[in-house]
């Protein structure tokens, strides 16, 4: 049954249709949702409840959705005793969803060179947007996309060729970095591999260029850093702590200048995408 929460985030008791593990103790489920499914967008998450013992729910961006299938999916890497009881869970087994939260990545025809830069666990709502730039209807939005992870990618991986077999389907260029000598990556850090390809890129085109990033706070840092660099703007997907996840406690505020000043922002409902340029000012 759903209940309308202000009339955009829904409380659904999502059946579990599939749990698939990968190595390192990641997951992808997919969670029937159908409400869920069809307001989602990309940088939107869910705030889950893994098992009823546990009453804290665990915020989870969205990965992908299908509204006429009305399901949704999210990639998870467990951490502690929340994801792995959503782990345990399997196909039938309940989960009580609340979302889609959050204000989305917002993609700039304007500037439809796309720069996709996600670490780990923020690799997630860039694949869903990866899907939205290469479906919009009537903009002809260029994605490239930059990964890294410690861990193999929970997708295939072209190896000879660098990229995930998805994105190459897909059409959308992409490049692997990670330090753990993981196949198809390039050693090093995602920002480096990311600073290399606009250095080499005419003035014309960083001037059609937005980044777009999530994952761990210092690679968001480093992620700026490339924006300042080469005068980019960018949109980063923050990851905060959460208790409520639907505005009412505060308890994922962070500092964002707005005009200049600075204001103290929800990441759940202001967020979790912020302008970079306001978060991490240079
Ligand atoms: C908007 C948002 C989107 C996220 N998307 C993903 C995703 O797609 N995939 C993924 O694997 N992880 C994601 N995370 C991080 C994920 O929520 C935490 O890793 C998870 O809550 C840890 O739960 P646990 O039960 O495994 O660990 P526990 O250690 O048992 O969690 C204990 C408490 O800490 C909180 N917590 C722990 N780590 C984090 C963290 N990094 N961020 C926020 N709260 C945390 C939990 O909510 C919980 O209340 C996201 C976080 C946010 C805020
Ligand atoms: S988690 Fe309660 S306001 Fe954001």
């Amino acid at each position: 049954m759903n209940k309308g929460h202000r009339g955009t985030i829904f409380v659904t008791e999502a059946e579990v249709l599939a749990q698939t593990a990968y190595p390192g103790g990641q997951f992808i489920a997919r969670l029937r949702a159908p409400d869920c499914a069809r307001t989602a967008t990309a940088g939107s998450f869910v705030h889950l409840q893994c098992s009823p013992g546990i009453p804290m729910r665990r915020p989870l961006s969205i990965l992908r959705t299908n509204a006429t299938e009305g399901w949704v999916e999210v990639l998870y890497k467990v951490v502690g005793q929340g994801l792995q009881a959503l782990a345990a869970a399997g196909p039938g087994d309940r989960v009580s969803v609340l979302g889609p939260i959050g204000q989305g990545f917002r993609p700039d025809p304007a500037r439809p060179v796309a720069l996709l830069i996600g670490g780990g666990v923020g690799i997630p709502p860039l694949m869903f947007l990866a899907e939205v730039l290469a479906h919009s209807p009537g903009i002809r939005f260029e994605p490239r996309a930059f990964f890294g992870s410690e861990l193999p990618f929970p997708f295939e991986v072209n190896a000879e060729g660098g990229s995930l077999r998805l994105l190459d389907d897909a059409g959308i260029p992409s490049q692997l970095a990670s330090n753990a000598g993981l196949p198809g990556c390039k050693p090093g850090f995602v920002t480096d591999l990311a600073r290399a390809w606009v250095g080499t890129r005419p003035a014309a085109e960083r001037a059609r260029m937005t980044i777009y990033s999530c994952g761990p706070t210092p690679m968001l840092k480093a992620v700026q850093k490339v924006a300042d660099e080469f005068s980019l703007p960018s949109q980063l997907c923050l990851e905060e702590f959460m208790a409520c996840a639907v505005g009412g406690c505060a308890g994922c505020v962070v500092p964002v200048l707005v005009d200049g000043k600075r204001q103290m922002k929800r990441v759940c409902v202001d967020g979790p995408v912020f302008d970079g340029a306001s978060v991490y000012a240079a």
